[in-house]
């Protein structure tokens, strides 16, 4: 009977295992395992670029893999990914290769021509110092940092994103949020306060004009740089100026997690919940919660989703959910829904194909026609860094 009874038990154990579709941590390992192979694949096709001045792989066009400068904002997303897979695996050729990349950026250090500055030096330089301190590696973040802050208007309280063309004088982007990080380190490396307040006074006023009473956010406002009035609220990348842009929400929520972790004030905390909240409730995310590139695109057939603004999102909720202590809205789970889907193979890439990059289905500028439904290399950052991220989580 003893026997019997065991062997029942035993049946439904595995009729209900058989049942239940597997959760992000029943994959994870086998996912890291498979990003490895990709990028000895993607490394192997492109290393051989790596002294000319287009080195860094960032999608792929017209069936081949698209190498970009040291000058591009993507710059710094390859080198990034090589230092998570180092962490990932605990395998030194990551390292080495990681290495060699990161060196490569080492005259942006000094450029003023944009904003994407943090970008470029916190993912290449900034994991390199979460692996090993290094003395040369601090001074190249601290002038970084000078570089950034010769963008920053003092009267009106921001970072200049992009320089003024036709349309507009003084434009600042939502993704501004994500070189705050890089602020925030310096002051901590050089002991200057001026970088922190810089990235403080932006992200307030980021918080009090970028955004709509729902929390979503504008992507691109004109300033007056000299009073701090806003002359237009635009997009450049979203759908239509009042729409939400997927991307520039998952900036904005990434952005605010990482300004509550630097300077615990509440604000930025109650910001990031709020944003999280509008993307995890949004009518119209899809059930694997990939959103289509623009919450407000027209609801077509072959609207293309945006792998990217998903993995940004993922990366920034598993951190969210180390600052709550009653997770009820559930953002952990939300990430791992996120993240269990991009694993599947319908954004995950099949062995050997998409030309090593990871992700597939992303979308750079549908407005602009490019980068649709490509990969990407800052969504396999952020994947990569999720994945980081989720191991002590779950
Ligand atoms: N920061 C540029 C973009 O997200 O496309």
């Amino acid at each position: 009977m003893k026997n019997l009874c065991s062997y029942l038990s035993l049946i439904v154990l595995v009729a209900l295992s058989c049942s239940e579709s597997p959760s992000f941590l029943d994959v994870r390992e086998t996912v890291i395992g498979k990003t490895s192979e990709q990028y000895h694949d993607l490394y192997n096709q492109t290393r051989l670029e790596i002294d000319k001045a287009l080195r860094f792989p960032r999608t792929i066009d017209n069936g081949q893999i698209k190498l970009v400068s040291n000058y591009d904002w993507t710059s710094g997303f390859y080198p990034g990914s090589l230092w998570y897979l180092h962490r990932l695996t605990g395998d030194s050729i990551w390292k080495k290769r990681a290495l060699e990349y990161t060196k490569k950026l080492d005259t942006i250090q000094y450029w003023t021509g944009n904003h994407d500055v943090g970008f470029m030096i916190e993912c290449s330089y900034g994991n390199a110092l979460k692996v090993a301190k290094s003395k040369a590696f601090d001074s190249v973040i601290v002038q970084t940092a000078k570089s950034l802050s010769a963008r920053f208007h003092e009267k009106a309280g921001i970072i200049q994103s992009w320089n003024a063309s036709e349309k507009w004088d003084c434009p600042v982007i939502i993704d501004n949020m994500m070189n705050l990080e890089l602020l925030f380190h310096a002051t901590k490396i050089s002991g200057d306060p001026r970088y922190y307040d810089i990235a403080v006074t932006h992200a307030n006023n980021t918080i009090k004009n970028h955004y709509r009473p729902d929390f979503s956010s504008y992507h691109v406002l004109d300033y007056d740089k000299e009073t701090g009035a806003i002359k237009a609220r635009n997009t450049h990348q979203g759908f239509s100026d009042e729409s939400a842009w997927a991307r520039g929400q998952a900036w904005g929520l990434y952005g605010f997690v990482v300004c509550y972790r630097e300077t615990k004030d509440k604000r930025y905390l109650e910001q990031a919940v709020k944003i999280a909240g509008f993307i995890k409730n949004h009518p119209r995310l899809p059930k694997d919660g990939i959103p289509y590139w623009d919450y407000d695109a027209p609801n077509a057939k072959g609207t293309p989703r945006d792998a990217s603004a998903a993995a940004i999102t993922a990366s920034a909720l598993y951190e969210l959910s180390t600052f709550i202590t009653n997770d009820e809205d559930r953002y952990l789970d939300f990430a791992d829904r996120i993240m269990l889907s991009l694993s599947a193979p319908d954004y995950f890439a099949e062995k050997g194909t998409n030309k090593g990059f990871l992700l597939k289905h992303s979308v750079g500028s549908l407005p602009h026609n490019v980068e649709v439904d490509v990969p990407l290399n800052y969504a396999d950052y952020y994947f990569l860094e999720a994945l980081y991220r989720s191991e002590s989580l779950n």
